[in-house]
């Protein structure tokens, strides 16, 4: 039986690209706020026996968690047999460990929700560190979709004589496939991270890579404070353009306004969370990852 797609507010957009990619329908269903926040939902497509993949990326996960759980319990009470959640950018995994006495490993309790209402899932390079895969902490079905073989070829498409950067060490797994793919140059920086909005970055000698363009990728941008402040450093090392990609274009606040006011002369980010710097198109890998994993 064709599977049917639900999308979470604001991710209509990818939805209709992974059903247009994939032919599964999109499913109708109705949902607003009462005036007292709480979320009302109606499902409106008949979802007896039927595989549903919910698409919803993670950014503000806190007011999208009960519309999810609510979302999930309402299609398996009406008989839907397995629901896969499709969410491009996964939230709540920094805190990996407890970095201070007393603070919550809040990606395992996340993660731990999720698997109870989910019975697999299907992102984008999640940002693991200390764990080496989602399979630590979900207890589901769970499918990690690279992003770095589309960035590569966003980078040799529109940039000529590259020079890949990773900001910090972390960004290193992603670095290396992408400059790999693209066949160019990469090096990685190292980061301090100071605070929430502060981070200082330590450059080696660039002179040799004169002439090229750098290109920093990162996974996460989210106070762009570790795109601004790479940025600023190469521009002041006399680079004229520096060109900023991110997988996960979260940008909270003004950080977009400020990234492109630091001297980036092209933010571009993958369609993860909808964006207007989204210039790499996923839809079509992510569709073919969902494919495998049901099968559809
Ligand atoms: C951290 O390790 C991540 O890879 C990103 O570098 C980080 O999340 C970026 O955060 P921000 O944009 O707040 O500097």
């Amino acid at each position: 039986m064709a599977p049917l797609i639900f999308a979470l507010p604001g991710n209509e957009k990818l939805a209709q690209s992974f059903s247009e990619a994939t032919g599964a329908k999109i499913g109708n269903w109705n949902h607003r706020r009462f005036p007292d926040g709480e979320f009302y939902l109606r499902i409106e497509s008949p979802v007896q026996g039927k595989t549903i993949v919910i698409v919803s990326s993670l950014k503000d996960p806190d007011e999208k968690i009960t519309p999810l759980i609510f979302l999930s319990s309402t299609l398996r009470d009406l008989g839907a047999e397995k629901i896969i959640l499709l969410a491009p950018y996964l939230a709540y995994l920094r805190q990996d460990i407890r970095f201070q006495e007393g603070e919550g490993i809040t990606s395992r309790y996340f993660a731990k929700l999720h698997s109870e209402w989910f019975d697999g899932i299907v992102t984008v390079d999640p940002h693991l560190h200390r764990y080496t895969s989602l399979n630590e902490i979900y207890s589901i079905p769970t499918k990690v979709v690279p992003a770095a073989p589309e960035i590569s070829e966003w980078i040799r498409m529109n940039i000529s004589r590259p020079l890949v950067i990773g900001p910090d060490q972390e960004s290193g797994q992603w670095v290396s496939q992408v400059a790999t793919g693209t066949g160019t140059p990469s090096l990685i920086l190292e980061k301090t991270r100071k605070g929430d909005r502060e981070v200082e970055i330590h450059f080696p000698k660039l002179d040799s890579w004169k002439g090229h363009t750098p290109v920093i990728v990162d996974d996460i941008i989210s106070s762009a404070k570790t795109m601004i402040t790479t940025v600023s450093h190469l521009k002041k090392l006399g680079f004229p353009s520096v060109v900023c990609i991110g997988v996960h274009p979260i940008f909270a606040g003004n950080s977009y306004e400020e990234l492109l006011a630091a001297g980036a002369e092209k933010v571009v980010t993958c369609n993860t969370i909808s964006h207007s710097s989204n210039q790499i198109d996923l839809s079509r890998i992510l569709a073919a990852a969902v494919k495998e994993f049901l099968p559809l």
